[in-house]
């Protein structure tokens, strides 16, 4: 099994950026992280990071007859981008949303998901383990009969 990670604008600060919201673990620990889970879990993964809509869209895209499923961390795109939410329902894989934060519980520009469409599961405000939680829903959805 395969699957994609992809983070989008910001998560390459993490360990900078807003350690109160974010936590003070680097992006190179996240993707450490997450290797080590995957070999565990016996599974392959890759995992990509752009600040570009656009490159979210073709790491997305990418993920086509590729790859079994996606993780997607659209960051602010979230928020913003149909563009993202599109590429997504173009796959047509299973796609996980993780945000780190609890965006419920943040400003109100923050409440709009349009990536949240085309997800079988979202996963928000459990930190950089929500990445690794979504490794395991992943598994479990995709090995399902
Ligand atoms: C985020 C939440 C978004 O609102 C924000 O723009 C991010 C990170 C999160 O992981 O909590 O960049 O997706």
């Amino acid at each position: 099994m395969k699957i994609r990670v992809i983070n989008g604008p910001n998560l390459n600060m993490l360990g900078i950026r807003e350690p109160e919201v974010y936590g003070n673990t680097g992006y190179k620990d996240l993707c450490e992280m997450i290797g080590k889970h995957a070999k565990e879990k016996g599974i392959e993964v890759e995992i990509l990071q752009s600040n570009h809509e656009g490159d979210l869209v073709e790491m997305i895209q990418g993920a086509y007859r590729w790859d079994d499923a996606i993780i997607i961390n659209p960051g602010a795109y979230t928020h913003t981008s149909i563009a993202i939410l599109d590429a997504a329902k173009a796959v047509g894989l299973p796609v996980v949303e993780v945000h780190i934060s609890d965006v419920t519980k943040r400003e109100e520009f923050r409440q709009i998901s349009y990536i949240r469409q085309a997800c079988v599961h979202t996963i928000m405000g459990h930190g950089l383990n929500g990445y690794t939680e979504a490794m395991d829903y992943l598994i479990e959805y995709c090995n399902k009969p």
